[in-house]
């Protein structure tokens, strides 16, 4: 890979810039003693320094952010605003999109990358992965909704929902999870068997739960540890 490129990819500016910082000795590559633009390197073997720090070359980023309510989960919108406002600048060169969407008025755990063969195979539903939501219901959970979900229930559309595990947890709260994405699931999952979701917070997806130490509207790359537990199977 050409140096310019690398240096683009980590984010360091723009192609005119990064000559620039060539130019003016900001950057370190061992083994090199004069730098140009298109030297050829290694990105996984050479070490390159800017500005005396080493820089480690990220082919994606993986973002978690724990979305609070009042956003869309889009990189644009032309009247609401987006969960990518909320994305740190540093990591806004990768171009980062939101897998999958939680609604405006949803909280929780969204991945945000740049990954889009992830990004697919996260969502696929031949992969079923599974998702758990925390949820506050307008009138008292009933013991048959466990039954009636395990089964699958009937949408307003007319799809039958696949089996979904609901976990009771105190008269009005719930943990549900599903391993599909259609429209507004949980809401209206709830209206089929006469209740009402008020409050709706995806807590978990696949093996990755939501960090709790994450505030409402923070983002944070991914730890090794996250993104494994994330991808596990996928
Ligand atoms: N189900 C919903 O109804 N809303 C969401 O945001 C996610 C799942």
């Amino acid at each position: 890979m050409r140096l310019d490129k690398f240096l683009a990819d980590c984010g360091l500016g723009t192609r005119t810039e990064i000559k620039k910082l060539i130019k003016s000795g900001s950057i370190r590559v061992t083994g090199h003693d004069s730098l140009r633009p298109e030297l050829k390197i290694d990105e996984s073997k050479d070490e390159v320094f800017a500005f005396g720090e080493r820089i480690i070359y990220k082919k994606h980023i993986y973002l978690i952010m724990n979305k609070p309510q009042g956003f869309v989960s889009a990189t644009w919108d032309k009247k609401d605003r987006v969960v990518l406002e909320l994305v740190p600048e540093e990591y806004l060169h990768f171009e980062p999109f939101p897998v999958g969407r939680l609604d405006i008025d949803t909280e929780g755990l969204l991945i945000l990358t740049d990954d889009g063969d992830l990004a697919h195979r996260l969502l696929s539903p031949k992969k079923h992965v599974p998702k758990t939501y925390f949820a506050r219901l307008e009138s008292p959970a009933k013991t048959e909704y466990i039954d009636k979900f395990k089964k699958g229930v009937t949408l307003d559309d007319g799809y039958k929902t696949k089996p979904a595990t609901l976990e009771i947890l105190n008269e009005n709260e719930i943990n549900l999870t599903i391993s599909e994405g259609k429209f507004h699931q949980v809401k209206r999952m709830f209206e089929s068997v006469g209740n009402k979701v008020e409050y709706l917070k995806r807590i978990k997806m696949n093996n990755l739960e939501l960090d709790e130490n994450l505030e409402l509207g923070q983002c944070r790359e991914l730890t090794e540890e996250e993104f494994n537990a994330l991808t596990e199977g996928v």
